[in-house]
């Protein structure tokens, strides 16, 4: 019983191999947490799964000053939630699909597009997997989650894009920077319940261990939650870039980086700024 004890906690303490595996399908979308999601997205005071509101109508405004969207502009929003972005630029004539897994917000992003009497074309599949035959003036990426992909990850993704842009259409994301990876430590840590109750509905011990990956630039924050009957696991990456990291992959893919900023409401590139955010073209 004690040596099993240990080897759990063994494997609860050990630092993986990077990127070893890919569990955000697990994090949006199971029944329980994606529900808590939806409820950090709706909060317009915290930024927690989405930014809150104040930041989302300055970066729509930025963001069609920028790129001159008005009355059938062709958007993609990448990782769209429950369409904080996507209903805001539809509600400016653009023509916009949202596109994500998380069932739970495209159901909320849908009824407010009926609310709002907009046609938005809501697809729920893995982003990494889409495929369409509309072409993009414009594609979001928005909340960082282009660093919670491997590197091979982040390629595919890259491609998806090129192959959905419109000649002369532009990409828009954002990342962590490396003055923010600085700032990470490696811990380790467990509570009942942890984060009261997020994890499950059911009681559970979560454990959260951080690992932090120095040459990558990569932290890893580790959850291994064990309920009576099952001990489930979420690993969530996140790479930090700087701007020649950043503006290298974008490079790779066949991008050209057009803008470095500090965040994609328009904010101008600090070094010390926690994020950046990049807008590329194709050639
Ligand atoms: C941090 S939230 C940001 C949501 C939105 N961009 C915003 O800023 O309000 C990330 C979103 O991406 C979605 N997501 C993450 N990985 C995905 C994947 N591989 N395929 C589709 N959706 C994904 C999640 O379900 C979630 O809605």
């Amino acid at each position: 019983m004690t040596q099993t004890l240990f080897r759990q906690l063994e494997r609860i303490n050990q630092r993986p191999k990077i990127f070893c595996r890919y569990t955000a399908a697990d994090l949006w979308t199971d029944p329980h947490t994606s529900k808590q999601m939806l409820a950090f997205h709706l909060n317009s005071e915290v930024d927690l799964s989405s930014r809150k509101l104040e930041f989302i109508e300055r970066s729509v405004e930025w963001l069609a000053a920028r790129f001159g969207i008005g009355s059938g502009t062709a958007i993609a929003d990448f990782g769209c939630g429950p369409g904080l972005y996507a209903q805001r630029l539809a509600n400016r004539g653009a023509c916009v699909t949202g596109i994500d897994f998380s069932v739970h917000s495209l159901n909320y992003a849908r009824e407010q597009a009926h609310k709002y009497g907009t046609e938005i074309e809501y697809v729920e599949t893995d982003y990494l997997e889409f495929s369409s035959t509309k072409r993009f003036d414009l594609i979001l990426l928005i909340m960082c989650d282009f660093c919670a992909l491997s590197p091979e990850q982040r390629q595919r993704l890259l491609w998806v894009f090129r192959t959905h842009l419109q000649p002369g259409g532009a990409v828009v994301l954002d990342a962590h920077s490396l003055q923010s990876f600085e700032q990470r430590e490696q811990v380790a840590s467990y509570a009942f319940n942890q984060l009261d109750g997020f994890w499950s509905a059911k009681a559970y011990y979560g454990f959260v261990n951080t690992f932090k990956y120095e040459a990558e630039k990569v932290v890893l924050d580790k959850y291994t939650l064990v309920t009576e009957d099952e001990t489930r696991e979420v690993y969530n990456w996140l790479q930090y870039f700087d701007r020649n990291s950043l503006s290298q992959e974008l490079e790779r893919a066949g991008f050209t980086t057009e803008e470095i900023l500090a965040d994609v409401a328009g904010a101008q590139y600090r070094d010390d700024a926690p994020e950046l955010a990049v807008v590329a073209r194709v050639g």
